[in-house]
């Protein structure tokens, strides 16, 4: 199917099934194209509990569709692959998690949105990596559990005199973004700018020109006076990069950061999963109503 047609049933799907399409930035430009609305994981948050449409077609990763679900319990929720998991997500585990939490009953967790549900039912509050930073910052305790990205986690913990421990995780998509690979990117584009994601590793954010979520370096350059940047996240960004700034230049590390989770969700499954109604995403109620409370803090 070429992308018009694909286009054009899509549309035609959702006014038949009064569904709404979002999608993470890291989706293929197919599913981009379709989509109602895209952002990062923190405006997918939010728009969850807005929507008006009785389904959501969630184009993103199991646990984003998990949050829609938690807050919009009263939604059909969909996921066209329901094995897209987050590599990083599977990282966090909850009997893990709890024993930690009683060797240090005064800490309190702060989990990264990229978990699944039961690790976010143990959290005193959830940050994305939009807001991360203020969200440390801001806990009423000096000693915080910080689940399940230690990248994210050490990132921020430099900008605050809080003995934070961080979970022994990491994004393996973020973590191969190494400075060798930004320095060979800058090698003949010294006039680029290094943006990155705070999922890589310290050595790269702390040498890098900005660091931001997905939807902050978008904003980045729209923004800058500068026209070229070395871009160090996943390689979807690009399409809402380039229509934010189509007249700039964005050279991405070698190997390519490629998310291969998020791009499971392809335009037949997208069709499919409209016309089928599959796959539908479940919480069960204890656990959801626990992350929603944590979710509800962030949001707050
Ligand atoms: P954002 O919060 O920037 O959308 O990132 C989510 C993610 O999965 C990054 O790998
Ligand atoms: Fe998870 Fe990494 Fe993929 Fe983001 S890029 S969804 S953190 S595996």
């Amino acid at each position: 199917m070429n992308i018009q047609d694909f286009k054009k049933e899509v549309n035609r799907l959702k006014k038949e099934k009064d569904a709404f399409i979002i999608a993470h930035y890291y989706q293929r430009y197919e599913i981009q194209e379709v989509a109602d609305f895209i952002g990062d994981s923190l405006e997918l948050s939010r728009m969850a509990e807005r929507i008006e449409q009785s389904t959501i077609v969630f184009c993103g990763v199991y646990f984003m569709a998990e949050i829609a679900k938690i807050l919009a319990p009263h939604k059909k929720v969909l996921i066209p692959y329901r094995n897209a998991g987050c590599l990083l997500a599977d990282m966090a585990e909850v009997r893990e998690l709890r024993e930690l939490k009683e060797r240090m009953p005064q800490a309190k967790v702060v989990a990264y949105v990229n978990t699944y549900a039961d690790i976010k039912a143990e959290a005193d509050i959830i940050c994305t990596s939009a807001n991360a930073g203020e969200i440390i910052k801001k806990m009423d305790s000096d000693e915080i559990i910080f689940v399940p990205d230690k990248n994210l986690g050490s990132y921020h913990s430099q900008f605050v005199d809080k003995k934070i421990l961080l979970w022994n995780g990491y994004c393996p998509v973020h973590e191969r973004i190494t400075l060798k690979a930004i320095e060979r990117a800058k090698r003949g584009n010294e006039d680029a700018l290094v943006i990155v994601h705070p999922e890589c590793p310290p050595e790269v954010t702390r040498s890098a020109d900005f660091v931001g979520s997905t939807s902050q370096l978008v904003r980045f350059v729209k923004e800058s006076p500068a026209k070229k940047f070395v871009v160090g996240t996943e390689e979807g960004t690009l399409y809402k990069m380039r229509e934010a700034a189509p007249d700039k230049e964005f050279i991405l590390p070698d190997p390519i950061p490629r998310c291969d989770q998020m791009k499971m969700i392809t335009p037949e499954r997208l069709i499919k999963a409209l016309k089928e109604e599959i796959y539908e995403v479940s919480v069960d109620e204890e656990t959801a109503e626990r992350a929603r409370l944590a979710i509800e803090r962030m949001l707050e």
